[in-house]
C-alpha cells in the first residue's frame, strides 16, 4: 500500500506522521466570502449564468485589464474553449511546454493537434521562447505558454515571435492569477487567457471554476454560444413567446460543436469577494517564498528560479533544484529523508508530459527538450500554504539544511 495516494487527488490534506504537509486548501473562507455564498442561497431565483456570473466577469476584467472576461466550469474548460477559438484541426500542430500539468496540453490533443514539445529556459524555469520559435514549422496553429509555478513566461519574446509568425497565443494563467510583467497582468498578452479557480489555488470558487480571457470582439462574440450548447435568443419579435419554443439554438458561432462549460452563481458570487483579498494572500504567499529563498541562500546544492526585473512571480509552487552531484546524490535521496527523518511532505510536480503514458499512446511521446529532460530528475517542491509562520519556513530551511549533511556523510 506505500504506493497509495493519500489525501486529495493532488496529493494534498492533513496525513499523519508528517511534522510539517500541504493543506487541502490554501487558506479557510472568511465570513464575508461564506455569506456571499449562502447569499445565493436564499435569495437568488437564478442558479446560473445570472447576475452574479455578470458581476464576476465585470469583477475580473476589472482585476486583470482584459477586454473580455467569461466565466466557465474550470481552466481545462477554458483551454478547450481557446482550442475550439483557435479552430485547431487535425493535421495543425500545436506548441505547448513540456514541463506543466496535463491540462495545457490536452484540449489541443483533443482537438486533432500534433503536440511539439516546447523546452524550458534553464534560468526562470519556464517556457523558452528561443526554443518556441526552432519548432515553428508551416503546420503550426497555436503557441500554448504557461505561467507555471506563477512564473509569466518572457511574454514580449513569445509575442514577437508570434507576430513575426502570424501564430495565436494562448495563456495558460492557471496558476498564475495576480502575475504581471510591468504591471500588464498574464492572459492580456495572448489572444486567450486561461484562468483556474481549483481548489488548491490562491483563489477557489469552491473547488472548481475558471474564466477565459479573450482579446478580438470578433473572438468574445463567439463564447457565450459555445459555452452553453449554442442557446441564444431568436433574433426576431415573436408574436407569442413560446413559438417555436422558449430560446433558440443556433449556429452563428461558426459552426463550432458547442458545449456546456457554464458555472453557477453561488460560485460566482464567492469569485466576486474572493478577488477583494486576492492581492493581500498573493502578497503573503510571496512574502513566505522570499523568506525561505533567504534562508537557503548559502546552501550552494539548492536553486529557486531567477525572477527578472519587473516580473510579478506569484510563487504558486515552492519549487527547488537540488544539485548532489559533487556528492554523487539525487533528489529522491534528498527527498527519501526530508519525508522520513524531516517529517516534511515534499513532493514532485509535473512530470515532463512526453514521459506520461497517456500522450505516448496518444503518439505525442517525441520530444526534444535536453535542458528540462535534464533538470527535471533533480527538481522537488516543500509545502506551501497562505500564513506559513517563520517557524514553520525555519524548520523546513533547516530540514533541508540537515538533509543535506547527512547526504555529504553518508
Ligand atoms: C498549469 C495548469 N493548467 C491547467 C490546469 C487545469 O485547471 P482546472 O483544474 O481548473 O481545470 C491546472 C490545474 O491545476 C494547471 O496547474
Amino acid at each position: 500500500m506505500a504506493n497509495v495516494l493519500k489525501g486529495d487527488a493532488s496529493g494534498r490534506g492533513q496525513i499523519a506522521g508528517y511534522r510539517v504537509s500541504i493543506p487541502a486548501r490554501q487558506h479557510p473562507y472568511t465570513e464575508a466570502e461564506i455569506a456571499a455564498v449562502v447569499d445565493v442561497m436564499r435569495n437568488c431565483e437564478a442558479q446560473t449564468q445570472s447576475s452574479k456570473m455578470l458581476q464576476f466577469q465585470e469583477d475580473f476584467k476589472n482585476y486583470t485589464g482584459a477586454n473580455h472576461a467569461f466565466a466557465v466550469d474550470n481552466a481545462t474548460n477554458a483551454l478547450s474553449l481557446a482550442a475550439s477559438l483557435c479552430r485547431i484541426a487535425p493535421g495543425d500542430e500545436v506548441i505547448v511546454p513540456a514541463f506543466t500539468f496535463c491540462a495545457s496540453a490536452i484540449p489541443f490533443g483533443k482537438q486533432g493537434a500534433k503536440l511539439i514539445w516546447a523546452d524550458m529556459d534553464p534560468k526562470t524555469w519556464t517556457v523558452s521562447p528561443s526554443d518556441i520559435e526552432r519548432k515553428i514549422t508551416g503546420k503550426t496553429k497555436a503557441i500554448v505558454v504557461v505561467h507555471l509555478l506563477g512564473m509569466p513566461c518572457d511574454m514580449p519574446a513569445i509575442m514577437a515571435i508570434a507576430k513575426k509568425h502570424d501564430i495565436r497565443v494562448v495563456e495558460d494563467c492557471a496558476q498564475a492569477l495576480d502575475a504581471r510583467i510591468n504591471g500588464q497582468h498574464v492572459g492580456t498578452f495572448g489572444d486567450y487567457g486561461c484562468f483556474s479557480f481549483h481548489g488548491a489555488k490562491t483563489m477557489t470558487t469552491l473547488g472548481e471554476g475558471g474564466m477565459l480571457t479573450v482579446k478580438s470582439d470578433a473572438d468574445a462574440a463567439l463564447v457565450p454560444g459555445i459555452r452553453h450548447n449554442g442557446c441564444c435568443a431568436f433574433n426576431y419579435e415573436r408574436e407569442r413567446y413560446w413559438v417555436p419554443a422558449m430560446s433558440n439554438v443556433d449556429m452563428d458561432i461558426e459552426g463550432f460543436w458547442p458545449n456546456n462549460f457554464c458555472i453557477g452563481e453561488a460560485q460566482c458570487a464567492l469569485g466576486s469577494e474572493q478577488l477583494k483579498s486576492l492581492k493581500e494572500n498573493t502578497d503573503m504567499i510571496i512574502r513566505q517564498n522570499d523568506k525561505l529563498r533567504e534562508l537557503l541562500k548559502d546552501v550552494s546544492e539548492v536553486e529557486f528560479n531567477e525572477i527578472p526585473e519587473g516580473y510579478r512571480h506569484v510563487r504558486h509552487q515552492y519549487i527547488q533544484h537540488f544539485d548532489g552531484s559533487a556528492f554523487g546524490k539525487n533528489r529522491n535521496d534528498l527527498l527519501d529523508l526530508l519525508t522520513k527523518k524531516y517529517g516534511i511532505r515534499s513532493i514532485v510536480q509535473y512530470y515532463p508530459l512526453y514521459r506520461y503514458p497517456l500522450f505516448q499512446k496518444l503518439g505525442n511521446g517525441d520530444f526534444d527538450c535536453p535542458v528540462l529532460d535534464k533538470w527535471w530528475d533533480n527538481c522537488f517542491s516543500v509545502p506551501m500554504w497562505c500564513g506559513m509562520s517563520d517557524e514553520v519556513l525555519e524548520t523546513i530551511a533547516d530540514s533541508i539544511k540537515s538533509a543535506i549533511a547527512d547526504l555529504k556523510k553518508a
